[in-house]
């Protein structure tokens, strides 16, 4: 009896074991079935920037642009055709989201390597670290086994994306409804210390907001007229725009934020004594960031049989 109650209770933790590790990210997923992928994207990554600094940050933008419409799925990689709708036309995306080329080449690299085993979804994740590591940022192991979804959201990526626009109120409940709290919203807004933003992104702040330096103001000015055509760039971080320091939090103390949404962090706010303790504390800055971008590539993977492993990021198999 005892045995057999022995062998239920094993059966029953195994079951439980094998359903929990199904769900789960690992950092060592490829380790057999693909043991390169991770120098193969970090070679790629250098090449790529290599050939233009921008697009470290272009590449993590991706990666939080795929993680905040149904989880990081690769969703966001997927073409439009005449019969199927992704997300590159939804409002934050449009003619502003870049980088799909450098993921196409890693994809064609890791395919070489090993066919029909990495995610693009996986990738994405992998090249966002590297993107961020080197450019002087830090480094994390990155938990793997995402597969690739065969659908996509354009409602969603309008709904649940913020806008540069957006109250700090706005910005704690997006992030909340994707199970990051505030301080983690912070850390990751830290993204914006590399990398460029459109000039009908900041228009509304550089012409009319007050809680601008008028210096920093007039000088962006000079490149973004008050009306006709936005497109023209500026950098995120006026002190070192192709580097990830903290940087991005000392604009705001002296209210050099670029955007709307950067500047409400220190606004006489709830984030303010963070965007002090980030501006001061690199090594602080460093770890948290890390820490929430793990988190950030945790949102609603799909695992086990659900998805696909692409074999062409832009279209489902
Ligand atoms: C907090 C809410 C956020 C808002 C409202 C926001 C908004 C924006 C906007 C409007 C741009 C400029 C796009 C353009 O003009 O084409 C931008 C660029 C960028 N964002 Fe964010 N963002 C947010 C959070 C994040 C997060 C969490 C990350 C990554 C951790 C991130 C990484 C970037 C990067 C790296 C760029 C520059 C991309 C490039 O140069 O190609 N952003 N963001
Ligand atoms: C790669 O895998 C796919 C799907 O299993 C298969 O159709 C294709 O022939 C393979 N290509 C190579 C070069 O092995
Ligand atoms: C600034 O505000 C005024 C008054 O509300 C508005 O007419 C104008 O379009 C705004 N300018 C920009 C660049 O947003
Ligand atoms: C914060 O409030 C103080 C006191 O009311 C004011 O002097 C300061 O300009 C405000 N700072 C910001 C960034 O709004």
């Amino acid at each position: 009896m005892a045995s057999h109650g022995n062998f239920w209770v094993a059966s029953f933790v195994f079951v439980l074991v094998f359903a929990f590790a199904n769900a789960q990210l690992s950092p060592t997923f490829y380790a057999s079935t693909c043991p390169n992928v991770q120098t193969i994207v970090r070679n790629a990554m250098r090449t790529a920037i290599n050939n233009e600094l921008r697009i470290g940050a272009s590449i993590l933008r991706l990666f939080f642009h795929d993680c905040f419409v149904n989880g990081c799925d690769g969703s966001i990689l997927l073409d439009d055709t005449a019969t199927f709708t992704g997300e590159k036309t939804a409002n934050p995306n449009r003619n502003s989201i870049r980088g799909f080329e450098v993921i196409d080449t890693i994809k064609t690299q890791v395919e070489a390597a090993c066919n029909a085993t990495v995610s693009c979804a996986d990738i994405l994740a992998l090249a966002a670290k590297d993107g961020v590591g080197l450019l002087g940022g830090p480094t994390w192991t990155v938990p793997l086994g995402r597969r690739d979804a065969r659908t996509a959201s354009l409602s969603s990526a309008n709904a649940q994306i913020p806008s540069p626009f957006s109250s700090l109120a706005t910005l704690i409940t997006m992030f909340s409804a994707k199970g990051l709290n505030a301080r983690e919203m912070t850390v990751l807004s830290g993204g914006h210390t590399f990398g460029f933003a459109q000039c009908s992104t900041f228009r509304a702040r550089i012409y009319n907001e007050t809680n601008i330096n008028p210096t920093f103001a007039a000088n962006r000015r000079g490149t973004c007229p008050a009306s006709g055509s936005g497109t023209n760039l500026a950098p995120l971080d006026v002190q070192t725009p192709n580097r990830f320091d903290n940087n991005y939090y000392t604009n705001l103390l002296t209210q050099r934020g670029l955007l709307h949404s950067d500047q409400v962090l220190f606004n006489n706010g709830s984030q303010d004594s963070l965007v002090r303790l980030y501006s001061n504390n690199l090594a602080t800055f460093r770890s948290d960031f890390a820490a929430a971008m793990v988190k950030m590539g945790n949102i609603s993977p799909l695992t086990g049989s659900n998805g696909e492993i692409r074999r062409n990021c832009r279209v489902p198999n």
